[in-house]
């Protein structure tokens, strides 16, 4: 069983495939690719990196593996020169192939050397991350990171095929887990109440990963993602709404250093920081805010900065030197009601500060 969602990008679209079972080379093959080199990490090589490449060896694609270390840390420019030595080392040309096993990291590291290898190769996305299944394998964002901040050097480059197989999702940690369904949830806030419905009355299933629910949720949050990418595949306009949470959850995981709070679990308290801050502005209804907090405690989720939250004065210097901040004013994404939202919306300092201090 599998759902095929297409990314309608004209001569750049392609098909994200989610199931079980389902796995990269497809596209590949028709596209003439004879060589490839599966990037992956440290985590993931051992579970599923043999598998996927005896898969594309039955394909006809000559697959050589090249494993870096799991984690953040791993997506800087280092890296990436070598992967470029590794892609030489297995022979690789215009003809070859970039095939991404792993998530986000793996996915936005091997995207860009796709993107930048003999200036572009043909680029595949198999994520076992649910984050990376919901957003970052979907719409062509690929980069690496700088010391001075995260994916300051990258490239807009679309996959020709995403493969998602949801029963890797099976040995994800399950903090890893509980963090990707923080994306999910922000799906159904920005484009879906009827997801955001789905997600009320399935919580329990979502959270025990059964396999069924999980695909058509996949399915759903890859096809609301494909379209958003569609109308906006430069994130010159609407496809800032993709970042609501993010503003103050981006804040705040820096501002505990990379590492002690999951992505996922900043997005989900910054979404409740963006909830209040419509409920100040935009007339949110402080019932539908309180659905959005119920929703994501009984994720297992958190909902407030917690104890060792950093002082207002180092968030608002965060959300200050944001990517879609303006002269140091952040720009957010604020709730009508689920299901739509605006985004470029700037708010004054008192409100911002109350708010935060009123909540937190
Ligand atoms: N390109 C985009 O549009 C976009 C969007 C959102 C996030 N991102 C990026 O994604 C990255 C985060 O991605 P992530 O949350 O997937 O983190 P990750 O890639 O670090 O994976 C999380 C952990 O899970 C392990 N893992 C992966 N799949 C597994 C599996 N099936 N079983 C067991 N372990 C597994 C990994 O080895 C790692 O330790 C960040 O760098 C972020 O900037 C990119």
């Amino acid at each position: 069983m599998s759902r095929t969602v297409r990314v309608d990008l004209g001569d750049r679209g392609y098909d994200i495939v989610v199931g079980r079972g389902v796995a990269p080379g497809a596209r590949l093959k028709e596209l003439g690719a004879r060589t490839a080199l599966i990037v992956t990490d440290t985590h993931v090589d051992p579970l599923y990196g043999a598998a996927c490449e005896s898969h594309l060896r039955g394909l006809g694609i000559e697959a050589k593996r090249a494993v870096v270390e799991a984690g953040e840390e791993t997506k800087d420019l280092r890296h990436a020169e070598t992967l470029y030595r590794a892609a030489l080392e297995a022979g690789l040309d215009r003809s070859s192939a970039v095939v991404a096993l792993g998530g986000g990291v793996v996915g936005d590291l091997a995207g860009f050397v796709a993107a930048t290898f003999l200036r572009g190769i043909a680029f595949s996305q198999a994520p076992t991350t649910l984050l990376a299944m919901v957003d970052s394998s979907v719409g062509g964002k690929t980069g690496v990171n700088l010391p001075e901040g995260k994916n300051l050097v990258g490239a807009f480059y679309q996959p020709c095929e995403v493969l998602a197989d949801v029963t890797t999702l099976a040995t994800l940690p399950e903090r890893e887990y509980l963090s990707g369904l923080a994306e999910v949830v922000k799906y159904g806030v920005i484009w879906d109440a009827v997801l955001f419905e789905r997600l009320e009355r399935e919580a329990d299933a979502l959270r025990a990963r059964e396999p069924v629910v999980v695909e058509e949720v996949v399915a759903r949050c890859c096809e609301i993602k494909a379209e958003v990418v569609r109308l906006d595949e430069k994130e010159t306009g609407v496809r800032a709404i993709l970042n609501f949470g993010h503003t103050f959850g981006h804040a705040l995981e820096s501002a505990c250093g990379y590492g002690s709070l999951l992505h996922g679990e900043a997005v989900s308290i910054g979404m409740v920081f963006a909830a209040r801050l419509s409920q100040r502005s935009r007339g949110f209804g402080a019932g539908e805010a309180e659905r959005l907090i119920a929703l994501l405690e009984r994720l297992g989720l958190p909902v407030r900065p917690g104890r060792a939250a950093p002082s207002w004065e180092t968030l608002r210097r965060g959300m200050g030197t944001d990517k879609k901040a303006r002269g140091r004013m952040p720009r957010f994404v604020l709730v009508d009601r689920i299901g739509a939202v605006v985004f470029g919306c700037e708010i004054s300092e008192s409100a911002m500060e109350e708010t935060l201090r009123a909540w937190a």
